[in-house]
């Protein structure tokens, strides 16, 4: 047998696949029943001897049956079905016989028919060289004619995971709201339904499509951990279920409870991916497992650098107009700004927001001769053009409204609650999703626009379509709507970005980082909050998608004041940017801001494409630690945000260098082995006081033997050796 299995087989004789991926093993079966069963996913190592699946119908011992790999809601099934139909007759549940598969090219598709209605499924796995990722996905059609009626899906999961038997397993995930995202919780799982769920149209505002489970003893750089990330943009759900007798299933997908999908003859619903990655190697290695994948599998342009932007809301607020962005733009090009994007404000009867969200032309008492001039002096500057739209939004208060009253979601005999003043476009309405792409294309066009901020400052309610026979299915096409709009400009436009952002972090997901370069995390800018908000958000998401501005002290959301080296410091673990009122700032500080872009762009090509660490020091200290992929450069950045007892904070420990290398302070000139860096630690020499922080810039030293390391020579760190 050759040691590199072929990255996905079936064998027809035991209905047994296996995907293989460089690290991990995933084994599923086809049942007695039918149904394919989930054997196993995990270490290549442990994937030796297999137990023969027993289904529920042959099995006598609830605790014997395996788990599904997509519960089809009949037989002795107690849990969470991820397939939720009802035929015409009322009959619910599916009972599958297998029909075939298909293995080639990395995917596999496994194929299902009802044994008695016109329903089949595939479920489909994809497997990409080196990775670990295994995308899952599935498809349902409704094989049969007129005579045989709808069928009503109420639920459809892309796929079910299930974990090796774990004592006590631990869910990691993400929680938060606005100006609070991405809170990682690391919980103990209850033997219960666990429900993780968006029900508002989008996806990550109260909680993430991401989670992770490990056996309650795993850290950043030991131990299994099983996680899973879905690509989908609006309502979605998992359900974990731990049961009585040990395993834990999750299933998981777009939509909420209470949504039906009517299924006629001859359609075919396919759902987002739902991707799973098994790392033995604690979460950091998980974390850069799914960062490689983003880069390598999701995001348009990955190795595109991610530019310094200046963005002018929390400067001018609604206040926009031409003179004031003009000298904004002169400011923010003077500290090495590669970007100006012009905020809300610039369009319509839009002075507050309470009015003119839909009327999107330049608001004449500001913009009198619409925005060219400005575009036209931010591209004379050096720097790209951008601009805020929040396309899928109006306010009552609009021509597009008084116009088209009829656009928005809503059901006639119903409230529609306005959030932010807004109401939400039904962009699964073709006309609606024609005029969203016409208008945008020619913003983009009449005015030199290179980057569009694309909001979402609100979720759906009320949604409804009174008289279609089948209303719930506004809130995928919206979604979808969503996404082809943004495909379709960034075809016709080929030097056009995009920056996600629904009121802060609330549209963060594999499905919109697939048509976006990066998303906008949080409207808190705090740095002290952004610490736990970046940390929670590189769980999953690469630094390059993760916008970070520096703004102004105290800062607007908290109130907290902190130093703006501090503030530097904490946004440059990211896609960097400036959002201050920097007609405030003084000479110094505009000169200091300079020279931090200016060390940011020199350490862009790590924090954006590198490997990242995260790291907790002792005394409060946080660091990540970004690693060029050969291991030839560094860049450490450490924030301590209080400090404590005045004590000289311990060495912190770098553990992802090479110990048989040796390393140089860029800035220092000091030379530090690499086994000293691993174990005892990089005296980081913080300054005293609150909010002190610091960046470390390392080279590995080229060997004399032209290796990478010249032996001798090198002086400890803080004294070590
Ligand atoms: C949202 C965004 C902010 C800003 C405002 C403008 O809150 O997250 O960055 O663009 O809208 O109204």
């Amino acid at each position: 047998m050759s040691d590199t299995p072929p990255a996905v087989s079936f064998d027809p004789a035991r209905g047994l696949a296996v995907l293989a991926t460089p690290r991990s093993r995933y084994a599923l079966r086809i049942g007695a029943d039918g149904s394919p069963r989930h054997l196993y996913w995990g270490a290549p190592e442990g994937f030796t001897e297999l137990p023969a699946p027993h289904s529920p119908a042959d099995s006598s011992f609830e605790s014997e049956a395996a788990a599904d790999e997509l519960a089809p809601q009949s037989g002795a099934r107690f849990g969470p079905a991820g397939l939720q139909v009802q035929f015409a007759d009322g009959v619910r549940g599916a009972q599958w016989r297998f029909t075939g598969h298909t293995a080639s090219g990395g995917e596999l598709r496994i194929g299902l028919a009802d044994r008695h209605y016109p329903l089949s499924a595939t479920l489909c796995y994809r497997v990409h060289p080196g990775s670990d990722v295994i995308e899952r996905w599935t498809e349902l059609t409704h094989t049969g004619g007129p005579e045989d009626g709808p069928i009503g899906v109420d639920r459809l999961d892309s796929a079910a995971w299930t974990a090796p038997r774990l004592a006590d397993p631990r869910l990691s995930h993400l929680v938060g709201g606005w100006n609070s995202e991405f809170q990682l919780r690391r919980d103990r799982l209850p033997v219960a339904e666990t429900v993780l769920t968006s029900r508002r149209g989008i996806t990550s505002h109260h909680a993430g499509p991401w989670l992770a489970l490990d056996d309650g003893t795993a850290t950043e750089e030991h131990g299994e951990v099983w996680s899973t990330a879905l690509a989908w943009s609006g309502s979605w759900r998992i359900t974990v279920h731990r049961d009585p007798v040990g395993r834990t299933t999750w299933t998981g997908g777009s939509g909420h409870e209470g949504l039906r999908r009517i299924l006629r003859p001859g359609e075919t619903l396919d759902t987002p991916v739902f991707a799973g990655l098994y790392s033995p190697a604690g979460f950091g290695a998980a974390s850069r497992g799914w960062h490689d994948h983003i880069r390598a599998r999701v995001l348009p342009e990955p190795d595109r650098d991610r530019p310094v932007l200046y963005n002018s809301w929390e400067a001018t607020g609604f206040e926009v107009d031409q003179a004031a962005q003009c000298r904004l733009a002169d400011l923010a090009a003077g500290l090495g700004a590669e970007l100006f994007v012009l905020d809300d404000g610039w369009f319509g009867a839009r002075t507050g927001d309470h009015a003119g969200l839909g009327d999107w032309t330049p608001r004449p008492a500001a913009f009198p001769h619409g925005l060219r001039p400005l575009a036209d002096h931010v591209h004379g500057l050096g720097m790209a053009f951008g601009l805020w739209v929040e396309p899928e939004m109006v306010n009552r208060d609009s021509d597009l409204y008084r116009t088209h009253p009829d656009w928005v979601l809503h059901a006639p005999t119903r409230d529609a609650t306005e959030l932010r003043n807004q109401l939400m476009l039904d962009l699964g309405r073709p006309e609606v999703e024609a005029w969203v792409h016409n208008t945008l294309d020619g913003l983009v066009t009449d005015n030199a626009v290179d980057w569009l901020k694309w909001d979402a400052n609100r979720p759906f309610t009320e949604a409804g379509r009174v008289g279609d026979p089948d209303p719930d299915r506004l809130w995928t096409d919206h979604t979808r709507a969503v996404y082809r709009i943004m495909d379709r400009l960034r075809a016709d436009h080929p030097g056009l970005r995009i920056e996600a952002c629904a009121g802060g972090g609330g549209r963060v997901d594999l499905g919109i980082l697939a048509r976006t370069d990066q998303a906008w995390t949080s409207d808190n800018t705090d740095p002290v909050d952004r610490i736990g908000i970046q940390h929670g958000f590189s769980q999953l998401f690469p630094a390059q998608t993760m916008a970070a501005w520096v703004t102004d002290s105290p800062n607007p959301a908290t109130g907290r004041a902190t130093p703006l080296r501090f503030r530097f410091h904490v946004a440059m673990a990211g896609a960097l940017g400036l959002g201050g009122d920097l007609t405030r700032w003084s000479a110094e500080e505009l000169t200091e801001a300079a020279e931090l872009v200016a060390r940011y762009q020199q350490i862009r090509p790590l924090i954006q494409r590198g490997h990242q660490h995260r790291l907790a020091g002792p005394g409060g200290v946080t660091a990540v630690h970004h690693a060029a992929h050969d291991g030839s450069e560094h860049a450490v950045l450490a924030w301590r945000p209080t400090t404590r007892f005045g004590h000289a904070g311990a060495p912190l420990p770098l553990p992802a260098l090479d110990g048989d290398a040796r390393y140089r302070d860029l800035d220092t000139g000091q030379e530090y082995s690499g086994a000293a860096l691993r174990h005892h630690g990089l005296d980081l020499r913080l300054p005293a006081g609150d909010h002190a922080s610091r960046l470390i810039r390392l080279t590995r030293v080229p060997r004399a033997d032209g290796g990478a390391t010249t032996p001798g020579a090198a002086t400890a760190p803080g004294g070590c050796s």
